[in-house]
């Protein structure tokens, strides 16, 4: 199998079985987020203990590359800080832009999204987890409150 072939078979993997999927009882995040261009959604909800997203899930509506990304976002940041997810924020959005801040090692099976960034049109359902994840950080770095 090729390197084509095999990102196709992780992101397939992560679309047909979504890790981290489902709600969160009493989430500190609950946020939902539509990608404009085509109106799927997601809702990500996560719990904070301080620094850390000791739970991150979702669920949503969406292709399979704004799914598997979505998956691949749980796994890299549940369990982790704020500082992790805005350091992937930012690898995976320049990674969009043809650009390398992360290494293959650091992004896992989020390598076989690299191709996405030949898609314009797709960038955005690449994106979508992560501008909501972000998003949600923001607003709750800068109120304190709950993000609904
Ligand atoms: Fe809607 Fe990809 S086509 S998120």
């Amino acid at each position: 199998m090729g390197l084509e072939g095999l990102y196709q078979e992780i992101i397939l993997d992560h679309y047909k079985n979504p890790r981290n999927r489902g709600p969160i009882e009493n989430p500190d995040i609950d946020i939902f987020e539509s990608n404009p261009l085509c109106g799927d959604e997601i809702h990500l909800q996560a719990k904070l203990d301080g620094q850390k997203l000791t739970d991150v899930r979702f669920e949503g509506k969406g292709c399979s590359i704004s799914i598997a990304s979505a998956s691949m976002m749980t796994e890299v940041i549940r369990g982790h800080s704020h500082e992790h997810a805005h350091k992937f924020i930012d690898g995976v959005r320049a990674m969009m832009h043809g650009e390398e801040k992360m290494s293959n090692e650091e992004l896992g099976d989020m390598e076989a999204l690299k191709g996405v960034a030949d898609f314009p049109a797709r960038v955005k359902c690449a994106l979508l987890a992560w501008t909501t994840l972000e998003k949600a950080l923001n607003d709750k770095l800068s109120g304190g409150k709950k993000v609904t």
